[in-house]
């Protein structure tokens, strides 16, 4: 599970995009994604979810209307699963046996009920799962409810890579806290990989993270284990004081403006 600190526009958000593949397409990119040594062109397209920083749900559906339905769509279920190999790996499939696939996909694809149930129950969901999710102009679930909804939505596909963009974005710390506890266990758990992007994370939230992408316009500063990242700036000259959150810390050394109250290092360098 990693973390991506920076400040604003700093590029978080386009380095997630950039490794889930979804650039836009404006943006010119050098370089090849891996996944597992393997080139994204050559990786199915469910393994990896992003999840972007802004909610957009359908605002008539209810939450679990809103996962069945994500459910459905990224092939949680046999029929779907045989659907994506097929399109994946046998792109000169006949177009009869195709179209055999899609019909049993779409007809036996319903009963997911399962899956959808459990994540409601582990997201804390259960008490609005019959509520519509809601926009500006229908009254729905609250902010950090939708937030999960989202999570959610991404949870229940078979995906193996996970990019969040500030996912914190409208959440209070201990919901943060809550929601980045169970995506670690997961990570740990399911042997997942958790690209995270948060703003200003509380100290235990930053302890929950494994490893630290620290970005500063355009650039990786800091990229390794968690425990390492203080030790990094001592030896370029910087120190973290003793009370101060080491996530407020690497956010404020990165810009030009606060990094000289943490200079300790000697001046001729
Ligand atoms: N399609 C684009 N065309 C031109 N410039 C872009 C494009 N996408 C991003 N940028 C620029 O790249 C920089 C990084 O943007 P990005 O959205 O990745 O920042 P961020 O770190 O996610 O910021 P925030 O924390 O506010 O979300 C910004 O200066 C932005 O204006
Ligand atoms: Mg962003």
């Amino acid at each position: 599970m990693t973390l991506v600190l920076g400040a604003p526009g700093s590029g978080k958000t386009t380095l997630l995009r950039a490794l889930a593949g979804k650039l836009d397409s404006s943006l010119k990119l050098r370089g090849k994604v891996m996944y597992n040594a393997e080139t994204s062109s050559s990786t199915p397209q469910y393994l990896c979810a992003y999840v972007s920083q802004n909610d957009l749900h359908h605002p008539e559906m209810t939450v679990r209307e809103t996962i069945n339905f994500a459910s459905n769509m990224l092939g949680a279920n046999n029929e779907f699963e045989m659907l994506g190999d097929a399109l994946q790996w046998e792109m000169d499939t006949s177009s009869e046996v195709y179209q055999d696939l899609f019909s049993k996909a779409t007809k036996l694809g319903k009963g997911s009920n399962l899956k959808t149930n459990y994540i409601i129950k582990i997201l804390g969901l259960s008490d609005c799962a019959d509520t519509i999710v809601g926009d500006e102009l229908h009254r729905g679930i609250s902010g950090g409810q939708k937030k999960r909804t989202t999570i959610g939505e991404m949870l229940v596909g078979r995906a193996r890579c996970f990019f969040m963009d500030d996912v914190s974005t409208g959440l209070d710390s201990s919901t943060t806290l809550e929601i980045m506890t169970f995506l670690q266990q997961m990570a740990h758990l399911m042997d997942l990989t958790m690209v995270i992007s948060l703003l200003q994370p509380a100290p235990e939230t930053f302890e929950l993270f494994d490893d630290i992408i620290l970005l500063c316009e355009g650039q990786i500063v800091y990229h390794g284990p968690r425990q390492n990242v203080i030790g990094f700036f001592n030896t370029i000259g910087f120190t973290c004081p003793s009370r101060k959150n080491v996530a407020d810390f690497l956010q404020e050394v990165t810009s030009r403006m606060d990094q000289q109250q943490y200079w300790t290092g000697d001046e001729r360098e």
